[in-house]
């Protein structure tokens, strides 16, 4: 995955930049780590995963290159190889940013952008067939 396509350059300053990129990952965790389907995947402190969202959906935007000056190179597929991700699990992960989103306010096209961006990403992320049990 790139992280600066030119459709998603403009997205940082039209959601309003930082802020509302920490605004977002404020809301969108305590849903994941509240999720049913999601919780067994998260065992460890939110906080963490929250400052890596944060740099990674700073540099998607278009804003400054966070995750990489924080954390290196980053394939995000390849890093969620090592988790079951079923489409059951990449839905709920998506209605959990689809109601962050709301929750903050964020609304027109960049909203959109972004939301179809991570729509795509998540499906893609699937490495796991259903089952009875998932
Ligand atoms: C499809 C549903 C998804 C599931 C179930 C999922 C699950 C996870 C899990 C379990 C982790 C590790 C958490 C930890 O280290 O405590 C993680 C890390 C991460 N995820 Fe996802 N994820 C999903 C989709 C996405 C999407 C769509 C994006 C953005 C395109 C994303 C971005 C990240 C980032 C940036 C990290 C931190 C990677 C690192 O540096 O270690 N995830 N995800």
């Amino acid at each position: 995955m790139t992280y600066s396509r030119e459709a998603t350059t403009d997205i940082y300053q039209q959601i309003g930049g930082a802020p509302t990129l920490q605004k977002l990952v404020d809301v969108f965790y305590p849903k994941v780590y509240a999720h049913p389907d999601l919780a067994p995947l998260f065992p460890d402190g939110v906080e963490e995963i929250k400052k890596k969202q944060f740099s990674f959906l700073s540099q998607l935007s278009g804003g400054p290159p966070l995750y990489t000056q924080n954390y290196g190179f980053g394939n995000m597929r390849q890093k969620h190889v090592q988790f079951e991700i079923t489409e059951k699990r990449a839905k709920a992960w998506l209605s959990c940013m689809h109601e962050a989103m709301d929750e903050i306010g964020l609304s027109g096209p960049a909203r959109d952008d972004l939301y179809s961006f991570l729509y795509q990403a998540a499906h893609r992320f699937v490495n796991t067939a259903e089952t009875e049990n998932r």
